[in-house]
């Protein structure tokens, strides 16, 4: 029988490490970073500041060292800023840029020129930001041309802290208040990360889903960061431990955001045996080691859309638990999972549908019917997106066949050697 077991110590947290390159562009002067995050997204953030003027050197295999001309000092690109396949190298750029007084381009693969773009142009607008759409209104490529900024309240409908981020940095170039609203919380790396590193912000009438920030006058000091393991990598390991009775896995140096833990969450209510125990603290954030054990089937349970937002990422591979377990495995209010790197909705019914469940598709979700088993022997299709990829590889080891997976490579955007790290927990 199948199990998972051993230590694994999952590569740097993507969100953190965007944020610990792009934020260097609030201090002058020379940061460092390491833990890094071995993700082609990265890179394509590492990339884009270097066309801005920042020097990039690496001073080992997951470190840099970054200096920073500060936010007057950057250069006008000479080139398209190429986001790849990441959101959020192009939305949290779009805010830092918009400010500036130069034109910059923003582009990105075929993926991201998908993806909508007016919910971070639209508002950045309302700041006195100035666009233009080069191809097709709302999405890459754009151009940003640099403007004199003033502060707005954003009351935002969707919960994006890739939003939130952008309007943020925005409103520290900006004349004024600006105050960033949202409806729910997410990931809250970006205000961890400012109240470790000095930047000002306040929580309005303490609370936390509503940011405000005005113009910095001052760069913050250069820093250090390191970056702690990327639990949206962990997810991974986690549902194929829960899911394969006998498994026993331990994943340390976490980072235990609370706008990213549905999936040990979920995988609790759905009766997974899960020990969180927190350690340290690190980038703002708590850092700990999570144990996952593998024992009875899991049950069924419906994940609504209150709480999307802290497990967009990790949807798709708790699916594939949820072919396997006792019931119902249900997804409502997922709309946001239409627009990440593929449409995770319809990837997820026709993935799972192809290996053998059964599955329903609505428009904000799906079902999936528990079964004891997943035949597998099924093509499964990634849509070019690295969570579609890894989940099909869960998804590979949990069925009764293997899935032909089309394009595994894709799982370079955020964790290049997950299978190679997969094979050494499994025990055949
Ligand atoms: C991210 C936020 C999330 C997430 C993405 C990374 C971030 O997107 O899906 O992979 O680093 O801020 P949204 O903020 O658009 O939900």
């Amino acid at each position: 029988m199948r199990r998972l077991t051993g230590t694994l110590r999952v590569p740097g947290d993507k969100s953190i490490t965007h944020r610990a390159l792009i934020f260097s562009a609030l201090a002058k002067g020379e940061s460092t970073v390491t833990g890094l995050s071995p993700a082609q997204d990265c890179t394509n953030s590492a990339q884009c500041l270097q066309q801005l003027g920042f020097e990039i050197r690496s001073t080992g295999s997951d470190a840099l060292r970054i200096v920073s001309p500060g936010l007057t000092g950057f250069t006008a690109p000479d080139r398209t800023l190429d986001a790849g396949n990441s959101g959020t190298t192009i939305r949290l750029l779009s805010g830092l840029l918009s400010g500036q007084q130069f034109k910059s381009v923003l582009d990105g693969d075929a993926s991201l020129r998908s993806r909508p773009m007016g919910r971070v142009l639209n508002p950045l607008q309302e700041m006195g930001a100035q666009f233009v759409w080069l191809e097709k209104e709302n999405c890459a490529p754009f151009a940003v041309i640099g403007a004199q900024l003033h502060g707005f309240d954003f009351d935002l409908k969707v919960a994006s802290a890739q939003v939130q981020t952008a309007l943020l940095l925005a409103g520290l170039q900006a004349d004024g208040i600006t105050v960033v609203r949202l409806p729910a919380a997410v990931r809250d790396h970006t205000t961890r990360m400012f109240s470790i590193l000095g930047v000002p912000f306040d929580f309005v009438d303490g609370n936390e889903n509503i940011v405000s920030v005005q113009r910095m006058t001052e760069p913050i000091a250069p820093y250090h960061a390191m970056v702690p393991a990327d639990i949206s990598s962990a997810a991974f390991f986690m549902v194929a431990a829960a899911s394969l009775p006998g498994s026993d896995v331990t994943l340390p140096d976490l980072a235990l955001n609370p706008g990213r833990d549905l999936v040990i969450e979920v995988l609790r209510e759905m009766g997974a045996d899960i020990t969180v125990t927190p350690k340290s603290n690190s980038c703002g954030e708590v850092i700990g080691t999570v144990r996952v054990r593998g024992g009875d089937r899991l049950r069924g349970v419906t994940v609504g859309g209150d709480r999307m937002a802290r497990g967009v990422d990790e949807i798709p591979v708790l699916a594939v638990a949820g072919a396997l377990c006792d019931g119902e495995f249900r997804v409502e209010g997922g709309q946001e999972l239409r627009v990440k790197e593929s449409d995770r909705i319809a990837a997820v019914v026709t993935n799972l549908r192809a290996a053998g469940a059964d599955v329903s598709e609505f428009d904000d979700g799906f079902a999936v019917k528990g079964d004891t088993v997943l035949s597998g022997d099924s093509d499964w299709t990634t849509f070019d997106d690295h969570r579609m990829a890894m989940s099909g590889m869960i998804a590979s080891l949990l069925a009764q066949s293997p899935v032909r997976i089309d394009h595994p490579s894709c799982v370079a955007v955020s964790y290049p050697n997950f299978a190679a790290d997969l094979n050494q927990l499994v025990v055949r």
